[in-house]
């Protein structure tokens, strides 16, 4: 799932194409980025030129792509350096073997090269090619050169290549890439230095192996949060009782019922400067789970249910020792006189900020993707933010977590 950011509006990416018969995959990893809002350009190598054209890239982003004949071009005055000067993050999707020697050895006879020795961006080197060629030690030696650089890569992958082997060379799945190029777009933003956790999706307490107590929670609202913290540069960890892809976070933890996410939650908040609590978990669990399946011939089955752990009313002692994690945000799910249980619930948790959705509505909450909710804070002020995609309210909530590590700071 691709989330929205209005923070990569108008930034500027140059995907540098090399010829690697994976380089179609550029052109997805292009297309997202453009639908996030980010201007992409693409540089093709000769090379990649033998699989694709630039009017591909163009076609998806709707911005200038650029053969290899265009060092020579009239484009611009000097195209180049507009490139590198211009770019946010220069990603080269994919990179043959021969575009590592040849940067690394700074040789600049081609658009490509020339652009990738003359931006000071940060440069995201994403891989593909025969295993055997990734391992030779000339490759190794290139590859260390480049890191020792300040040179990000990420890959290869293992998996099947397209001489037939299985094993390592494969490009990494575009929409891992695009979460790496947008961790560095994000990564001196506001949050920088910050560690976030945020918790999502709905705990499930087993009644026996296969059967659970559940909730409605998709994790979606709990997603969006981090992305957002992500896109804002802090390093964020996510605690999640649904699955979610593993770039989805810098770190991903997966839990199932309310005692492993607080064992979770725990652990991460010792050195955490926020938590953000968009899970629902559940206040109250079986209390002896079937170890075997239950049969339908023992006829209906009852089971005794004890509570949960309150998680976030469990941290008051951890914040009370040592002041983490600072900013401690929790979710409200009410289906009646949403302010006054919200506030409640603002104090009795030892909170910063609460943020309170009316969860009885068709139209948002639990499994939409559109949420409306009151923002409630210690000091007393309230903000609304009126139904909108589930990213615009993580964004407002982050908007205000900014301004309480500021005041904080103060
Ligand atoms: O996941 P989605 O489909 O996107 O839906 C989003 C959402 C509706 C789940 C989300 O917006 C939301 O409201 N999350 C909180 C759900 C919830 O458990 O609310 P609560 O009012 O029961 O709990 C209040 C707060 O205490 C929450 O932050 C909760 O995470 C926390 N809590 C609750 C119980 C418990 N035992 N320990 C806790 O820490």
């Amino acid at each position: 799932m691709i989330i929205p950011s209005t923070a990569l509006q108008d930034k500027r990416v140059v995907l540098g194409v090399t010829g690697s018969i994976s380089c179609y995959k550029a052109v997805e990893v292009a297309s997202t980025l453009a639908q996030l809002g980010v201007h992409v350009n693409a540089v093709l190598t000769e090379s990649a030129g033998q699989f694709l054209s630039p009017l591909t890239f163009q076609a998806v982003t709707g911005r200038p792509a650029y053969g290899a004949s265009a060092l020579w071009g009239q484009e611009a005055h000097i195209l180049h350096t507009q490139l590198a000067r211009e770019a946010d993050v220069l990603a080269i999707v994919p990179a043959t073997a021969h575009f590592l020697a040849a940067h690394a050895s700074g040789q600049a006879n081609s658009l490509l090269l020339v652009t990738a020795l003359a931006t000071e961006c940060p440069l995201l080197v994403v891989p593909a090619m025969d295993g055997g060629m990734w391992r030779h030690p000339a490759t190794q030696a290139n590859v260390d050169l480049l890191r020792s650089r300040g040179v990000d890569f990420l890959g290869p992958a293992s998996g099947h290549l397209a001489s037939g082997q299985v094993g390592i060379g494969r490009l990494v799945e575009p929409d891992c890439i695009v979460a790496h190029i947008r961790a560095l777009l994000g990564q001196k933003g506001p949050l920088q230095g910050c560690k976030v956790v945020v918790t999502a999706g709905g705990t499930r307490e087993p009644l026996d192996p296969v059967r659970f107590l559940g909730n409605r929670s998709s994790g979606k609202q709990g997603l969006a949060l981090a992305q957002a913290a992500r896109d804002r540069g802090a390093f964020v960890t996510l605690i999640t009782a649904v699955s979610v892809p593993e770039e989805t976070a810098d770190e991903v933890m997966a839990v199932d019922t309310a005692q492993e996410m607080q064992a979770a939650v725990t652990q991460s908040c010792t050195d955490a400067d926020v938590l953000v609590m968009a899970a629902a978990v559940a206040d109250f669990r079986p209390a002896s789970p079937e170890v075997q399946k239950i049969k339908k011939d023992r006829g209906t089955p009852s089971f005794t249910l004890i509570p949960n752990p309150d998680i976030l009313a469990s941290l008051q002692s951890l914040h009370a020792a040592t002041g983490r994690p600072s900013i401690r945000v929790g979710f409200a799910a009410e289906t009646e006189d949403l302010r006054q249980n919200s506030q409640r619930k603002l104090e009795s948790k030892g909170l910063d900020l609460l943020v309170a959705n009316d969860v009885g509505k068709d139209d948002i909450g639990f499994g939409s993707d559109y949420n409306a909710a009151l923002i409630l804070e210690r000091s007393g002020k309230i903000f609304e933010v009126p139904r909108s995609p589930k990213f615009v309210l993580a964004e407002r909530v982050l908007d205000r977590i900014e301004v309480l590590i500021a005041e904080r700071k103060v």
